[in-house]
C-alpha cells in the first residue's frame, strides 16, 4: 500500500506535498515522511501518525523545490519512525520512497549488499543501497537495480547533487503532472489540482525523469520514448468537504443520494445504449472476483445474474482465486468488482485471466484506475468519492448498479419499480433508546439466509473495522454446525430477515439461540412471531432490494458502536482504504 508524492518546481514544493500526502492517507496512516534536496545535499524529516504529525515537525521557514514524499502502511517491519519512507542508502546519496512490495530484498541483501549498514526493518531501504551501488548516471542506477527486483513498486528517488526526481513503475499505480511552475508525481491522480496543464500515466517498466522544465519519459533500455498526455474528462479535482462530524456518517447518508444518481445515470442518460448486451449475454458463465466489502457486492451481483439471467455464476476472494487451480474459460465473464480499482489481488487477477484471452468487465468507482485499463466492459458505480476507509456508499452503489445491470441483461422491465424506490427511500434514523444495551455485548453473530447472508457478512465486517468487535457473519442455518457452541447469555445474535419465504426458517433459528440464552436483534420488514430483546424496523420494497435497504441500519450501528469507544470510525487501525499490495 502507501502513497507516494512528489514535487518539482519554482515555487516551495514541501507545502504541495504536503497537501497530496494528506490526499493520499487513504493508502495507509502508519507513519510519514519527506526528504529534499538542500544545497544539493539530501535531507529528511519522518514522523509516525498521520500527516498531520510530519507537518508539525516542518519548520514554517523551511520552503523546497525538489521534494518527495509518503505516508505508510507497515509492510515490513513495525510502525516507527526508522520505518518511515523516505529510506537513505548508506552513504546518503540516495533517497527513495516506494509503494509495492520488494519479494526479493533479503536474498538481494545477502547477495549484494552484505556489507552495508541499514536503519530499518524495510524492503525500501534494500532498495535504495541496491540503486546506490549500480553504475553509470542515475537513471541507468534506477533502470539497473529494477531489473533485480521481483516484485511491485512505484518509486521516486532523489539523488545528492542532482536536480531531479526519477520514478519507476511496475505493478503500482504512478501518475505525473506538469505545467510551467514544475511538475508533480502520485499515487493517485485527484491528489493533483486542475492547476496542471498535462498529465500522464507511467506504465509498467517505464521510466520519468521530471525537472522543473520538462519531463521526459524512459523505457526500460533507457531509450527515450514518446508518450501522449492523458485527456482527463470531467475528472473531478474537487476535495470532498466535510459537513458530518465524520467521513462515514456523511457517506451513509448520502446513499439515497447515491441510488438516485446511479438511477439517472443508468436510465435517464440511457447508459446501457452504449453497450452491445448481445455480446454479453452469450457468455455461458459469470465469474465474480473481488476483496473485502467489494466481495460481499460481488455475492450479491452474482445472486441476481443467477435468478434473474438464469446463467450459472461463481464468486471468488481475488486472494484466493490468484493462486487456485480455476478453470479459465473463454465461455465466462470475468467480473472484477472494486471501489478503487487499485486492489492489487484483484488487479492481479484481472491481468491473469486477461492474458489467457478471456473477456473481463469491472465494476469500479474511480474513473482512472488500473482496473479499468484491463477492462474490456466498465460499469461505473456513481457513489462519488468515499474517504472513510469501511465502505458504505460504495458497497450500496456496487449492489445496486450490479442489481441494475443483471436485469437489464435479462431484459426484464423494472425501471418504474426503482424509479419509486430511489425516490421513496430515506435513511432512517436509528432508535438510540438501546444502543447503550447493544454495547454491552463484545461476542456477536450476525445471521441470515441468501441475500441475508451476505448483508450478515458485510455488517459483520464493518463492525469489525471500526468498532475492533471479534464478530461473525454466519448463514443461519449453519448455526448448528459449531457457532452454536459458543453462544451463552452474553452472547448477541443479529438476525437480518426480509426473506418472506424463509421467515419461519429465521424463526427456528433464533429459537435455537434464545434456548441457550443468547439474546436477540432482529433487523426485519416481516412480521415475525417471535419475542427478541431488540428490534430494528426496516421498510419494505421489492425482494431484490431489500439487501440495500437492510444494510444501513447496520453500518449505522457499527459507526455507533465506534464511536461510544472512542474510535475515529474513517481511520481505523491497521487498516488502509485501498490496498496495493498483496
Ligand atoms: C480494503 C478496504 C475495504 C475494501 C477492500 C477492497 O480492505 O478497507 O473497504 O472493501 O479493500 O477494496 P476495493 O477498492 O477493491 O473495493
Amino acid at each position: 500500500m502507501c502513497g507516494i508524492c512528489a514535487g518539482i518546481g519554482k515555487n516551495d514544493q514541501i507545502a504541495y506535498v504536503i497537501l497530496g500526502l494528506k490526499k493520499l492517507e487513504y493508502r495507509g496512516y502508519d507513519s510519514s515522511g519527506i526528504a529534499f534536496l538542500r544545497n544539493k545535499k539530501l535531507e529528511f524529516i519522518k514522523s509516525v501518525g498521520q500527516i498531520k504529525n510530519l507537518e508539525k515537525k516542518i519548520p514554517n521557514e523551511l520552503k523546497e523545490n525538489i521534494v518527495i514524499g509518503h505516508t505508510r502502511w507497515a509492510t515490513h517491519g513495525k510502525v516507527c519512525e526508522e520505518n518511515a519512507h523516505p529510506h537513505l542508502s548508506e552513504n546518503k546519496k540516495i533517497a527513495v520512497v516506494h509503494n509495492g512490495i520488494i519479494e526479493n530484498y533479503e536474498s538481494l541483501k545477502t547477495e549484494f549488499l552484505s556489507d552495508k549498514k541499514f536503519y530499518s526493518q524495510t524492503d525500501t531501504e534494500v532498495f535504495a543501497n541496491l540503486i546506490e551501488l549500480q553504475k553509470g548516471k542515475n537513471l541507468a542506477k534506477l533502470i539497473q537495480a529494477t531489473k533485480l527486483v521481483k516484485g511491485s513498486f512505484a518509486v521516486a528517488m532523489l539523488a545528492e547533487n542532482d536536480e531531479n526526481i526519477y520514478l519507476a513503475k511496475k505493478a503500482s499505480p504512478l501518475y505525473v503532472a506538469i505545467n510551467n511552475d514544475g511538475a508533480m508525481a502520485s499515487s493517485d491522480i485527484s491528489v493533483f489540482a486542475n492547476k496542471f496543464d498535462d498529465f500522464y500515466i507511467l506504465e509498467d517498466d517505464e521510466f520519468a525523469v521530471i525537472n522543473s522544465k520538462n519531463v521526459c519519459f524512459y523505457d526500460k533500455n533507457g531509450k527515450k520514448i514518446k508518450k501522449n498526455s492523458v485527456f482527463l474528462n470531467n475528472f473531478d479535482f474537487k476535495e470532498e468537504n466535510l459537513t458530518e462530524k465524520y467521513f462515514m456518517l456523511k457517506e451513509i447518508k448520502e446513499q439515497p443520494m447515491v441510488l438516485r444518481k446511479t438511477y439517472f445515470k443508468y436510465f435517464a442518460e440511457d447508459f446501457f445504449s452504449k453497450w452491445d448486451l448481445e455480446i454479453i449475454k452469450k457468455f455461458k458463465q459469470f465469474h465474480f472476483v473481488a476483496c473485502g466489502t467489494a466481495y460481499h457486492s460481488a455475492l450479491l451481483g452474482a445472486q441476481y445474474v443467477q435468478t434473474f439471467c438464469k446463467k450459472e455464476c461463481k464468486v471468488s476472494i481475488a486472494s484466493e482465486f490468484r493462486y487456485g487451480n480455476e478453470i479459465i474459460s473463454k465461455n465466462c465473464l470475468y467480473i472484477f468488482v472494486s471501489q478503487s480499482g487499485e486492489t492489487a489481488d484483484t488487479i492481479a487477477c484481472a491481468s491473469l485471466v486477461k492474458n489467457k484471452g478471456c473477456k473481463i468487465m469491472c465494476v469500479t468507482n474511480v474513473p482512472y484506475c488500473t482496473l479499468n485499463k484491463l477492462a474490456d466492459f466498465v460499469l461505473p458505480t456513481f457513489a462519488g468519492k468515499e474517504i472513510a476507509v469501511a465502505s458504505t456508499k460504495a458497497y450500496v452503489a456496487q449492489v445496486f448498479t450490479m442489481l441494475i445491470f443483471a436485469l437489464k441483461l435479462a431484459d426484464k422491465n423494472f425501471q418504474e419499480q426503482i424509479k419509486q424506490f430511489v425516490l421513496s427511500y430515506e435513511i432512517p434514523s436509528l432508535d438510540k433508546k438501546f444502543l447503550k444495551e447493544i454495547f454491552k455485548f463484545k461476542k456477536i453473530f450476525f445471521i441470515g439466509r441468501q441475500k441475508d447472508y451476505v448483508t450478515s457478512l458485510e455488517a459483520a465486517l464493518k463492525l469489525k473495522e471500526i468498532a475492533y468487535i471479534n464478530c461473525l457473519g454466519i448463514a443461519s442455518g449453519e448455526l448448528k454446525h459449531g457457532t452454536l457452541a459458543l453462544i451463552d447469555e452474553d452472547t448477541l445474535v443479529v438476525a437480518i430477515s426480509t426473506e418472506k419465504s424463509l421467515k419461519d426458517k429465521v424463526e427456528s433459528n433464533l429459537q435455537e439461540v434464545k434456548a441457550r440464552g443468547g439474546k436477540i436483534l432482529l433487523v426485519s420488514n416481516l412480521q415475525h412471531d417471535i419475542e427478541v430483546e431488540f428490534l430494528i424496523n426496516i421498510a419494505t420494497f421489492s425482494d431484490y432490494l431489500m439487501p440495500i435497504v437492510s444494510i444501513v441500519p447496520l453500518q449505522q450501528l457499527a459507526f455507533e458502536y465506534a464511536i461510544s469507544q472512542g474510535y475515529n470510525p474513517d481511520k481505523p487501525r491497521n487498516l488502509a482504504k485501498s490496498v496495493t499490495v498483496e
